[in-house]
């Protein structure tokens, strides 16, 4: 046993999606007998990269900041550096040939493993790389957590993986096969979360729409209602949900459950159906827009989010046009967008592109200007309007300020006692700013 003297700081740096937020908290909980969780690399013994690949650009980002890195560990020789993650999980050794300051790889199925793997460094000298296939490992949604590490609005994983194949992603490389979590564990997980002051949940897979309690067979629209009904929740979200898998069923529950929230992310990736087929995505714009309108008339305040990605293989400019019709069709709320990135293993990264790179350069820029100006008018709307928004903390470029979120996905800046942190106020929404709105208490 370690006495409290005996313990390192450990600093994880995330990137990409939501499930690897998860995973940094787990990190930090399979290894809390040895490391408290540090600030900053700088104050870090262990510092650890939980690494995304979903486009060329985040992989290049880790490679970025473990240069940073090098004088610190320059300095101080004994600090450890691990590589975890999607880059990890896809590259193993390679990392380590690359930037040779790591001591430490390890896959996305190998969370579990890290105090062994870092004993193994420690004793042996050697560089340790650990990447294992999905079948025999500890689900890492099964780990403890740190408490008092989640704030109000929390995030819980549901299943893992993805089975669908886009023909462009790397996440069913990376991630494994899916497989969700039994039922029994969630609701555990939940109801903890919840008594540890957790007012808001955030339920996390790559496809949602189809989870299956391993036990029961039961769907999501069946766990959503369990979760809707936990006592002492005050909001429910979900992510990602497949357009392919949005079912009817589940536009009703969301309709119908009172705690879960009237914003729903929906990536369409494109609005042409060549598009669409090739990207594998099983679904039409027409079928795909029909999903928006009975959602839009059962929950008329619905607000919409999205994902894009421009100038696919052989993607034309009326291809590219179809997109932005649909765009403009939806008036999503936000649309994260990106320039199509080949990525290694995936049958999009083998496509033929007729299309010239010179052509399609323009094409995100302009998509962006269109949502920009649509997200703005969005905005716009909301001054004036009283808003129901859960305090999440403080807004973190201008101190003092509190920050929290409507059940329709806008952020709100506002002065207010830090006491309310974790609670559900009240505020008038007075102006807007690009990517969020202020407001104030009425007195
Ligand atoms: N499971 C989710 C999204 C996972 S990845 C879904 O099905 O929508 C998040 C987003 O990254 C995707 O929605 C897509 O828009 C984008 N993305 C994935 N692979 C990409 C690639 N090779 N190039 C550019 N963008 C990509
Ligand atoms: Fe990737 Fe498609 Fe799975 Fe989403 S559904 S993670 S885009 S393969
Ligand atoms: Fe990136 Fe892995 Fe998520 S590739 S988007 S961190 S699943």
């Amino acid at each position: 046993m370690h006495g409290m003297s005996d313990l390192g700081k450990v600093y994880v740096r995330t990137f990409g999606c939501q499930m690897n937020v998860y995973d940094t908290e787990k990190i930090y909980a399979f290894l809390q007998d040895r490391y408290v969780p540090a600030a900053s690399e700088e104050e870090a013994d262990l510092i650890i990269l939980n690494t995304c690949s979903i486009r060329e650009k985040a992989e290049q980002k880790v490679y970025s900041l473990l240069g940073r890195i090098k004088p610190l560990k320059e300095t101080n020789p004994g600090i450890l550096v691990g590589v975890g993650g999607c880059v990890a999980q896809q590259e193993g050794e390679k990392i380590m040939k690359r930037s040779p300051l790591v001591d430490l790889v390890f896959g996305t199925h190998n969370l579990d493993e890290l105090p062994a793997l870092l004993d193994e460094r420690i004793h042996s000298g050697k560089k340790v790389c650990r990447v294992i296939g999905d079948s025999d490992s500890v689900p890492t949604a099964e780990a403890p957590r740190v408490p008092g590490r989640a704030g109000p609005a929390s995030l819980l994983t549901i299943m893992k993986g993805c089975d669908n194949w886009c023909s462009y992603c790397v996440v069913p490389l990376v991630r494994g096969r899916e497989i969700s979590r039994p039922a029994g564990r969630i609701l555990d997980e939940a109801s903890d979360l919840i008594q540890r002051g957790v007012r808001e949940l955030t339920l996390l897979g790559q496809n949602v729409n189809s989870y299956r309690d391993p036990g029961s067979g039961s769907g999501f629209v069946e766990l959503l209602r369990k979760i809707d009904a936990l006592p002492g929740l005050k909001r429910l979200r979900f992510v990602t949900s497949h357009p392919k898998d949005f079912s009817r069923e589940l536009a009703c529950a969301m309709a119908e459950l009172p705690r879960v929230c009237e914003h729903i992310h929906l990536p369409v990736q494109a609005g042409s159906d060549t598009v669409l087929t090739a990207m594998r995505r099983g679904y039409s714009a027409s079928r795909y827009l029909e999903k928006v309108r009975l959602l839009r008339s059962l929950i008329p305040e619905v607000e919409f989010t999205t994902d894009i990605i421009v100038g696919f293989p052989g993607e034309t400019r009326q291809d590219f046009q179809r997109t932005l019709e649909l765009i403009r069709e939806v008036r999503y709320q936000n649309a994260f967008s990106f320039r199509f990135s080949p990525r290694p293993g995936t049958a999009a990264s083998e496509m033929d592109d007729p299309v010239k790179d010179s052509e399609k350069k323009s094409w995100l820029p302009e998509l962006q200007a269109v949502q920009n100006l649509i997200t703005a008018e969005k905005h716009q709307d909301m001054v004036g309007r009283v808003v129901e928004i859960l305090v999440e903390g403080f807004d973190r470029k201008r101190s003092g300020l509190l920050e929290g979120r409507t059940r329709t996905n806008y952020i709100v800046h506002f002065q207010g006692d830090p006491s309310l942190v974790g609670q559900i106020v009240t505020v008038r929404v007075t102006r807007s700013r690009s990517i969020h709105l202020e407001g104030e208490m009425p007195v």
